[in-house]
C-alpha cells in the first residue's frame, strides 16, 4: 500500500476562468513529495433537497462522498460573495454532512480564499470556519492564505504568477500534510 498522503481539493466556483480553481491548480503542481492532489468538480452536484435523498442519493454525491472517506485531507478554496461562502460550496458541505457516513468527521482541512477585492475573501473563510465546527472539519488555523488582488497575481491562463503567493500555499500544504502525519 502506497504512503502518499491523499487530498482532496474543491473549489466554491464553478467559473472557467476561478482564481479559486486556478489557486487549487497551482497548490497541485506546488504539492511536497509525498502527497496528491485531487480536484473535485462540484458542477454536477444537485441542491440539496431531501426529497433526492428519499429518493436515493445522487450517484454524483455518492461518489463524492467517497472522495472524501477516502482523502486523508481536504483544500478547500473558496470565493467570497457578499461577506459569506457561495451556495455551489456550501451545498456540496451540507450534502456531505447527511448519512450515516459522516465523511468529514475529524478530517484536517487547509482552506485559502481568492478575491480581486482588498481582503482576498477573509470574511467568506471565517464564515466557512464557522461552518466547520458543526462539521467537525479540523481547519488548520495558520496560515491563513488569502489571495487579495487575485485578478493581478495569475496570467491570462490561470498561472499563478506571485512569489509570494506560491510560497503562501506551499506552506500551507506543508502544514496540511505535517497535521495529517501528526
Ligand atoms: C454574487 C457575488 C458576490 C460577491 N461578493 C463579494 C464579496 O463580498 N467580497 C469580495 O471580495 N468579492 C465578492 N465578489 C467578487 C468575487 O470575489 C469575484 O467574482 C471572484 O473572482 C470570484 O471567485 P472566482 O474567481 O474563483 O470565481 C462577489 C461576486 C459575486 C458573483
Amino acid at each position: 500500500m502506497s504512503n502518499e498522503i491523499k487530498i482532496l481539493g474543491f473549489s466554491g466556483s464553478l467559473r472557467k476562468k476561478s482564481f479559486n480553481s486556478a489557486a487549487l491548480r497551482a497548490a497541485r503542481e506546488l504539492m511536497p513529495p509525498g502527497a496528491i492532489l485531487e480536484i473535485a468538480d462540484l458542477s454536477m452536484i444537485p441542491f440539496f433537497n431531501e426529497d433526492l435523498e428519499t429518493e436515493g442519493v445522487p450517484q454524483v454525491v455518492f461518489d463524492f462522498n467517497k472522495k472524501i472517506a477516502d482523502a486523508d485531507a481536504l483544500l478547500i478554496a473558496t470565493p467570497e460573495y457578499n461577506y459569506s461562502i457561495p451556495p455551489v460550496l456550501k451545498n456540496a458541505l451540507d450534502w456531505a454532512s447527511r448519512g450515516a457516513n459522516k465523511p468529514l468527521d475529524g478530517k484536517p482541512t487547509a482552506i485559502m480564499s481568492a478575491s480581486p477585492g482588498m481582503f482576498g475573501g477573509a470574511r467568506a473563510q471565517y464564515h466557512l470556519r464557522q461552518v466547520c465546527v458543526v462539521l467537525n472539519l479540523q481547519p488548520l488555523n495558520k496560515p491563513e492564505v488569502f489571495i487579495m488582488s487575485a485578478d493581478k497575481k495569475f496570467d491570462a491562463d490561470g498561472n499563478l504568477t506571485d512569489e509570494y503567493t506560491r510560497g503562501a500555499i506551499t506552506k500551507l500544504l506543508q502544514a496540511l500534510i505535517d497535521k495529517v502525519n501528526k
